[in-house]
């Protein structure tokens, strides 16, 4: 009985440790494109990005270390599913922020808060 358990929690291992080591592995890539989109779009013409190159903007926030905020923009809690809400559209979190919308899907968006997110 106990030997099957055993058995069993093994099989599952099996499946679960490639499983998890496959979402890591997306995660990570989706650090990297996030990286590059930030580039892309050219968020560094405003802001301060490590690792992000020509990021050296000063007319807004720098945003290093950004896993380490409480809130975007000072007004919204900083979880990684509103820092892609706001990158779509900031004027629909903080009405009347002067942080423009940059035509960014939510999938590309989604991406770039990861990059950011991984920053301490
Ligand atoms: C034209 C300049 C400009 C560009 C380009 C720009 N931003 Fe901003 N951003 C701002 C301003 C201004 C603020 C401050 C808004 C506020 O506090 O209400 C801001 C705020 C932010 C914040 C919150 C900062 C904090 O300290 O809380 C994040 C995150 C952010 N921008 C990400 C981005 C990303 C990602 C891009 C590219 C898709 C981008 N920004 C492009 C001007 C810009």
């Amino acid at each position: 009985m106990l030997l099957r358990a055993r058995m069993a929690a093994m099989r599952l291992s099996t499946v679960v440790a490639p499983l998890l080591a496959l979402l890591s592995c997306a995660a990570a890539a989706d650090v990297e494109r996030g990286r590059a989109l930030l580039a892309q779009y050219q968020c560094g013409s405003c802001h301060a990005i490590p690792g992000v190159p020509a990021s050296r903007g000063t007319v807004a926030q720098p945003l290093g270390a950004w896993s380490q905020r409480s809130y975007i923009a000072g007004h919204v809690p900083n979880r990684v599913e509103l820092l892609a809400r706001w990158i779509v559209a900031p004027q629909a979190l903080v009405p009347g922020t002067t942080m423009p919308a940059m035509g960014v899907s939510p999938a590309d968006a989604q991406a770039m808060a990861a990059y950011l997110f991984s920053l301490e």
